[in-house]
């Protein structure tokens, strides 16, 4: 079972990481030999679509990118694993440009022929009446067209009002909250917070297990 694991953050070992690492976990604890591969889309030079339409061709024997940078193999893999997961920090409302960049690559060559399964994983610094209120519209037209190619439905796992930084006291106060509030916030969340990414990371391996038996 192959399955892809793509972190839209660019900070490792911090929220979407650390999220991501329970979500594995959560599919490794019933697919153990899955070949679960890890992608850290921040240490990948590429940009978005070009719209040369090189994945159009009617020569192509099937729909490929054809910009040939470190995503090339990548996005082909994608449209044959049997399932990946990804996470992103919201930025501004949305997910941050570097994962928008890569769905932009990894969508345009057009549907899959079998459903592929995936998951999202979001962290941010709103609670969740935010989140659903507008980040959520926001990021619907993206979640309709991952739907659409990869002909699934899309789960999600949320982190909300995450810790953001150590040291607080180097930093200028935030306007949106304190940082007690945060940290006592986190205190009591976070690892709650963890063990429903992982607990997803165990409904998504039934759902792989499924879908491919
Ligand atoms: C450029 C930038 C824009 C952000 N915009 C938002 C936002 O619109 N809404 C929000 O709730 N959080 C926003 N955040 C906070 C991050 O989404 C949040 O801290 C997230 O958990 C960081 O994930 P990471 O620890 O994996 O980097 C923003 C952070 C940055 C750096």
């Amino acid at each position: 079972m192959k399955i892809y694991a793509i972190n839209g953050s660019p900070r490792k070992g911090w929220n979407d990481a650390q999220m991501l690492d329970s979500f594995k976990k959560g599919v490794l604890s019933l697919i153990p030999d899955a070949d679960y591969q890890e992608v850290f889309l921040y240490d990948l030079n590429y940009k978005g679509c070009r719209s040369c339409f090189g994945c159009k061709l009617l020569s192509l024997s099937e729909p490929r990118c054809a910009i040939k940078d470190d995503i090339y193999e990548l996005l082909h893999e994608l449209r044959h694993c049997d399932g990946f997961v990804f996470a992103s920090p919201i930025y501004f409302s949305d997910a941050s440009a570097e994962l928008k960049a890569f769905f932009e690559r990894l969508m345009y060559p057009g549907p899959v022929i079998k459903e592929i399964p995936i998951h999202a994983i979001y962290t941010m610094n709103a609670k969740k009446d935010k989140f659903d209120s507008v980040f959520l519209p926001s990021l619907s037209t993206t979640h309709k067209a991952l739907e659409h190619n990869f002909k699934t439905k899309l789960n999600m796992t949320c982190a909300y009002y995450t810790f953001q930084r150590n040291n607080e006291h180097l930093y200028k106060p935030s306007s949106h909250s304190k940082p007690e509030d945060k940290l006592a916030y986190h205190n009591l969340h976070w690892e709650n917070d963890l063990q429903n990414a992982y607990i997803d990371g165990v409904h998504f391996a039934e759902k792989l297990l499924q879908i491919r038996k």
